[in-house]
């Protein structure tokens, strides 16, 4: 089959699986299934159950940074701009968070700014909370802000780190850019080959694109589940949830899943061992247990 008419049948698929998710998403009560993920079990996502969570993998971020020892370095002027390079800045509702392409965050960013607009919402602040000049700009770049402000920022501000399956922003990274030009399988031979995973960020891995060991993350949010986690992270600050908007990432989690094994078929089993190991720290900072590179 021409790899034209295959992309095509792919995308009336995904057309396919978008209704059938829209069907499921509208549908009652559905209880969302990702196996291997603490969710799974019972989807009466409360409060207690996304804290368990977030201890859990903060837990297992913190065994990772233990026993990297090249992770284990401090945040200093000489490595600062680098780690802080896709951090973005709420100083109005005091988020700092680490920006990754096609992790579904224009929902978040969305939220943020709705937030931000809202005049009757007051803050619950952390006791030993600093304040640091009110931008004119709602959002703006962490290394915008001079070293003390930073340094400030870091300390007290909620820090947000959203993770999400390196086969899966794979998948993402082909599909908007190269999907049409060539096959799946020479994209991942072209991420193999060069060294350009380190330098795209479409597809570097998040311990060295967000450096969750020298950053001290207070949450960490999966991409599949994230309404529902920005939901509780909200509740907890003290903000409104009625604002909270849907995220595209459960609706599109079983087009995702499809997708993603369809395209895992296409490669050979060194592949996908060689591509587990170029993203190795990923794995294990963070688990994926259901990502098509770990079985
Ligand atoms: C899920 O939670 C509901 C409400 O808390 C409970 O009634 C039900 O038994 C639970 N189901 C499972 C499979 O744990
Ligand atoms: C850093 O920026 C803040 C706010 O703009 C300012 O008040 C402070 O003086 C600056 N500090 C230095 C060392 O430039």
């Amino acid at each position: 089959m021409r790899f034209s008419s295959r992309i095509i049948i792919i995308l009336a698929c995904i057309g396919t699986m978008s209704l059938f998710c829209w069907w499921l998403h509208a549908g009652p009560s559905l209880p969302l299934q990702a196996p291997g993920d603490p969710l799974k079990t019972n989807f009466t996502f409360t409060v207690d159950t996304f804290l368990h969570v977030q201890q859990l993998r903060k837990k297992k971020l913190r065994s990772f940074c233990r026993s990297h020892t090249e992770f284990q370095e401090f945040l200093s002027q000489d490595n600062l701009q680098q780690v802080i390079l896709h951090m973005m800045v709420n100083t109005k509702l005091e988020f700092v968070y680490c920006w990754v392409p096609a992790l579904g965050m224009d929902s978040w960013e969305q939220l943020l700014h709705t937030l931000a607009e809202s005049r009757h919402l007051t803050m619950r602040k952390p006791v030993n909370s600093i304040s640091v000049p009110l931008s004119a700009l709602p959002v703006n770049y962490l290394r915008d802000f001079n070293a003390t402000s930073i340094a400030m920022i870091l300390r007290s501000y909620t820090k947000v780190l959203f993770i999400k399956d390196p086969f899966q922003r794979l998948v993402t990274a082909y599909m908007q850019r190269f999907a049409g030009e060539i096959t799946f399988n020479d994209f991942i031979q072209m991420i193999l080959r060069t060294k350009s995973r380190e330098v795209d960020v479409l597809w570097k891995p998040l311990v060295s694109l967000c450096w969750p060991c020298l950053v001290n993350y207070d949450y960490i949010l999966k991409y599949g589940f994230l309404g529902q986690e920005v939901h509780h992270l909200m509740g907890r600050l003290g903000m409104p949830t009625d604002l909270v908007p849907e995220f595209a990432d459960a609706q599109f989690k079983w087009t995702d899943s499809w997708l993603g094994k369809q395209l895992a078929s296409e490669l050979s089993s060194e592949q996908k061992k060689q591509l587990h190991k170029a993203f190795l720290w990923d794995f294990a900072a963070f688990g994926f247990p259901d990502s098509q590179l770990q079985n």
